[in-house]
């Protein structure tokens, strides 16, 4: 069975990779670009760093930064209408995965009149967007090499997926210096996040050889350097690796789809405004141990790669170093959680995500692992 692989045509990587961020503006064309980004990015004086690479190389900035975690279809829209009223003729994105999904959902809306949610899933924009260089600053979702983009519905509280060619970078900018200040909570939930996007992967119906490789790569650096990331930020080496990973992780899910821990973590964060990372690394261990009796070599191969014989130990012992909290101390009431149930399982079920995993869930599986990793103390 043939398969198909695609990726931004341009990934420059490694510490200092920055630095060929004015360059590939240069080499796309680009002369006056829309750089979006969120005001922690400001603050941080990341963003000014990536205007100084751009104006040297003689490339015009607009700032748009009024991006927040978890993009909304308001946010793309103010975003868009800075774009056309300067003109810009291409986005670099720089942050995490919310500044970089806010600004594919800008450049592909620009092309696309219709509204953003008629082409939620999978391909289903006709043509591509204005060109984007993104610029990620977690070691986490791997969007700056994805096809995917996650923009929330606020009217509804739903988190909407889109995978699409349109949705790929024309290029990457991959630095691991930009996450050396990244906090700890930040650091342990995306580095979780791409762990499971490098496992989910690799378990998918949709695995192919290639991401296969990738997948097991990323599994490995990231299991073997995030506690260090996490204890010791400013330790390049362990931050490299934990990025590599997450891109590789990215190129990984991008091709082979992400599932059903995924699929359940959407409509989770969307009802009670957690970060995908932490609502992505809750459910982790729990929706591991459901599915792993229908991909066992799988499983027991992603263990090795973690150094360790048990997929669902492995993954609650790395939880637990990197104090990624239980879902019952996230604020997430009781009462509320048990009258969403229904609902986040049909929003799981609808995203696609779910069909990908080696084991299928039914709604009512799904409301019991919910209620499982609720459950869960210690
Ligand atoms: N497109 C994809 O393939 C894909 C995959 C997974 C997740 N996502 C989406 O990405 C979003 C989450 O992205 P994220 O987890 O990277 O976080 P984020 O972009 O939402 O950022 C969270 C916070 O961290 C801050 N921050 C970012 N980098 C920092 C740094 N280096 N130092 C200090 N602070 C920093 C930001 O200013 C922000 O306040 C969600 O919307 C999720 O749905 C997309
Ligand atoms: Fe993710």
């Amino acid at each position: 069975m043939s398969a198909i692989f695609r990726s931004p045509p341009i990934i420059h990587y490694g510490a200092g990779a920055l630095e060929q961020l004015g360059p590939t503006a240069r080499e796309l064309g680009l002369r006056q670009v829309l750089l979006v980004t969120d005001p922690g990015m400001v603050q941080l004086g990341v963003a000014d760093k990536a205007r100084s690479q751009l104006e040297a190389a003689a490339v015009c900035v607009v700032v748009f930064d009024g991006v927040q975690p978890d993009p909304t279809l308001a946010n793309v829209e103010a975003g868009l209408t800075v774009l056309r009223q300067q003109g810009c003729d291409g986005l670099v994105a720089i942050g995490g995965g919310s500044p970089i999904d806010c600004a594919k959902a800008i450049a592909v809306r620009h092309t696309h009149p219709e509204p953003l949610p008629e082409f939620a899933g999978v391909e289903k924009f006709p043509r591509p967007g204005l060109p984007l260089i993104a610029v990620p600053t977690t070691a986490g979702t791997g969007s700056e090499v994805t096809r995917v983009m996650v923009i929330t519905d606020t009217d509804r509280d739903v988190k909407m997926m889109f995978a699409s060619r349109s949705c790929l970078a024309a290029a990457a900018i991959v630095d691991p210096v930009l996450t050396l200040g990244m906090p700890k909570g930040l650091t342990a939930a995306v580095g979780v996040d791409a762990l499971t996007h490098a496992l989910e992967a690799y378990v998918s119906r949709r695995a192919q050889p290639q991401t296969d490789l990738l997948a097991l790569s990323a599994i490995r650096l990231i299991a073997h350097n995030l506690r260090t990331a996490y204890h010791d930020g400013s330790n390049l080496e362990a931050r490299s690796a934990v990025m590599l990973g997450a891109m590789q992780a990215g190129l990984a899910f991008s091709n082979a789809s992400v599932a059903l821990v995924h699929g359940m973590a959407r409509p989770l964060g969307a009802c009670f405004h957690l970060t995908h990372g932490l609502s992505i690394a809750v459910l982790l261990p729990a929706v591991t141990e459901f599915s792993q009796s229908s991909a066992p070599e799988r499983y027991a191969r992603a263990a090795f790669e973690m150094g360790q014989q048990d997929i669902v130990g492995a993954l609650r012992h790395l939880n637990r170093d990197v104090g990624i909290p239980k879902l019952r101390n996230l604020n997430v009431p009781a009462e509320r959680f048990e009258s969403l149930l229904d609902k986040m399982a049909a929003d799981a079920l609808a995203s696609g995500s779910p069909a990908n995993n080696p084991r299928q869930a039914s709604a009512e599986e799904i409301v019991a692992l919910y209620r499982r990793v609720y459950a869960e103390t210690a």
